[in-house]
């Protein structure tokens, strides 16, 4: 208990403090108003990238664990200077709940951690688990190779004071399903708007209600540039670079800006995407201008199935003047925008460097693909033919099934899950209960037709034998009463 108390106060002060530090510091940097990180499988809590991770043994308010059975587990075989978040996890061998209380609704960022270790007998890479948060089927029959450290991400728009996220084995051996570390916590405002354009066959249309939908981050590029770790992130995220993804290497070439980025109000913002992804893009590389007639094109493999929320970050690093970059986009060989110039759009205000995104949805073509392609227009002068991306976000939107991973639900893979044990034995009760009634039910019918049958047979001496066999066998038995002529 006292240790529990010295816990308590410990985290609360690392927390004061680390409010202090941010509100007195980076007075910009952007505060979520939910926000419960967890340590999951330890007591011991973690500052990572100045966020305190709670850990998930002791009480708080944010949040509570139940797991009819689970195990702290830890790894003793992890260097010192490792990611305290990946050193320990909570392995569960049933179906299990972490509950946060939410306390602002509106979109929420849900990251789930994941890196498997052999400790006390337990191979966490042999584990194959499913998870469900707030009705969405996140993971179906996941499993984590040995040596993975894999981040799942998630906007899930939370309408309800309880959000809740279930961890379940999948049938086999062994029954397992773990986590090494949680983040939910509230997404700026401005993030996710509610409109973006639908491309497809049919033309241009809008797509509406894009914040109602829940989104699973499949590609964050910083195209042109290094990786952005989550300490240097708005919003702790990561970002890679684009180099696998590009289709023709030399169609394209990296260039980086040292100036200001001046986010302008109504574009994108910091927590859109943050400077060191508009401060470095790729452009068209071609060494003779004359020759400047082709695309450049970013192949991403993704599955088939969903749509696909497809935002393009933008920020013109490369012009000398306003009005003198203009080029096309197109998704999957859609034209998304033609003659784009990204200093004529009402909120740069004729401004360079000053970001900007546009968010598509669409379809993958028959063969899991999303191309995206940027390309000249022909209302560039012959000397500034030119083309640009920044930054480039591909997020999976769920399917009708509310699922990510397939056409199951979540509640018909639920249901599938091993229950607790006392859910067991309830089931096991009612489902006895169930048959004894059925079988005293029968019985009692049985006896009943008897009697009325003897009655019947008593008042009537009409041919009962092939009557009575009918009535013994016949297409109607529950409605319990003979008829005969
Ligand atoms: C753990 O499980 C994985 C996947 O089933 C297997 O490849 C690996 O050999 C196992 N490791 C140990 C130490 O048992
Ligand atoms: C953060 O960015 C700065 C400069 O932009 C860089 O020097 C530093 O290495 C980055 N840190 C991490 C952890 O990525
Ligand atoms: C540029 O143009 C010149 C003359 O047309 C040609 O000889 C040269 O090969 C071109 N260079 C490239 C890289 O295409
Ligand atoms: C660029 O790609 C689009 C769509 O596939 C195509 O219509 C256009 O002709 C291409 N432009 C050039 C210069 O190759
Ligand atoms: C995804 O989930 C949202 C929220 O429940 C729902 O409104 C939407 O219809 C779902 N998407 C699809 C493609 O069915």
């Amino acid at each position: 208990m006292a240790m529990l108390q010295r816990r308590t106060i410990r985290s609360l002060c690392v927390s004061i403090f680390l409010q202090f530090l941010l509100l007195w510091g980076v007075s910009s940097a952007f505060l979520p108003s939910d926000n419960a990180l967890i340590n999951c499988g330890t007591a011991d809590g973690a500052t990572v990238d100045n966020r305190l991770f709670l850990p998930d043994e002791d009480e708080a308010d944010s949040f509570r664990l139940s797991a009819p059975s689970s195990v702290s587990l830890r790894d003793g075989n992890q260097p010192a200077d490792s990611s305290p978040l990946y050193r320990t996890a909570r392995i569960f061998t049933r179906r299990s709940t972490y509950g946060f209380s939410i306390k602002n609704k509106g979109t929420h960022f849900l990251r789930l951690h994941f890196y498997p270790f052999s400790s006390q007998g337990y191979n966490l890479s042999a584990a194959v688990f499913s998870v469900s948060a707030q009705g969405f089927l996140l993971l179906k029959d996941f499993t984590v190779p040995r040596g993975n450290r894999i981040v799942k991400e998630f906007l899930i728009n939370v309408q309800t004071e309880n959000f809740d996220i279930s961890f379940g084995p999948s049938y086999g051996k062994p029954s397992l399903a773990f986590v090494n570390a949680i983040e939910v916590f509230s997404a700026p405002a401005d993030l996710l708007l509610d409109v973006a354009r639908g491309l497809g066959p049919n033309e241009v249309e809008a797509f509406d209600g894009l914040s109602r939908q829940g989104l699973e981050t499949v590609y964050r590029l910083n195209v042109g540039g290094p990786k952005v770790t989550p300490f240097n992130d708005s919003l702790w995220r990561t970002w890679t670079p684009d180099n696998e993804y590009l289709r023709l290497p030399d169609s394209a070439k990296a260039i980086s800006f040292s100036g200001r980025i001046k986010y302008q109000k109504g574009g994108a913002s910091r927590e859109v995407a943050p400077d060191s992804v508009y401060r470095t893009a790729r452009q068209m590389n071609s060494v003779n201008i004359s020759e400047g007639h082709f695309n450049v094109t970013w192949r991403l493999p993704v599955s088939l199935g969903y749509k696909y929320l497809v935002r393009m970050h933008f920020c013109d690093i490369v012009s000398l003047t306003a009005n003198e970059l203009f080029f096309n986009i197109y998704i999957n060989g859609y034209l998304g925008y033609k003659d784009f110039d990204l200093s004529a759009v009402d909120v740069t205000n004729q401004m360079l460097a000053a970001p900007y995104y546009m968010d598509f949805v669409v379809e993958p073509d028959t063969s899991g693909f999303i191309y995206v392609t940027i390309g000249p227009s022909r209302l560039s002068s012959s000397s500034k033919i030119n083309a640009i991306l920044n930054g480039l976000e591909i997020m999976k939107m769920n399917n009708s099934m509310h699922s990510f991973d397939g056409e199951f639900s979540a509640s018909s893979v639920l249901r599938s899950w091993p229950r607790s044990s006392t859910d067991f034995w309830l089931c096991s009760f009612l489902a006895g209960f169930a048959i004894m009634s059925l079988m005293v039910v029968g019985f009692m019918m049985i006896s009943r037709r008897r009697m009325e049958m003897r009655e019947s047979l008593a008042w009537s001496r009409l041919p009962v034998e092939s009557k009575e066999d009918n009535s013994r066998y016949g297409p109607s038995p529950l409605s319990g009463k003979l008829v005969y002529y």
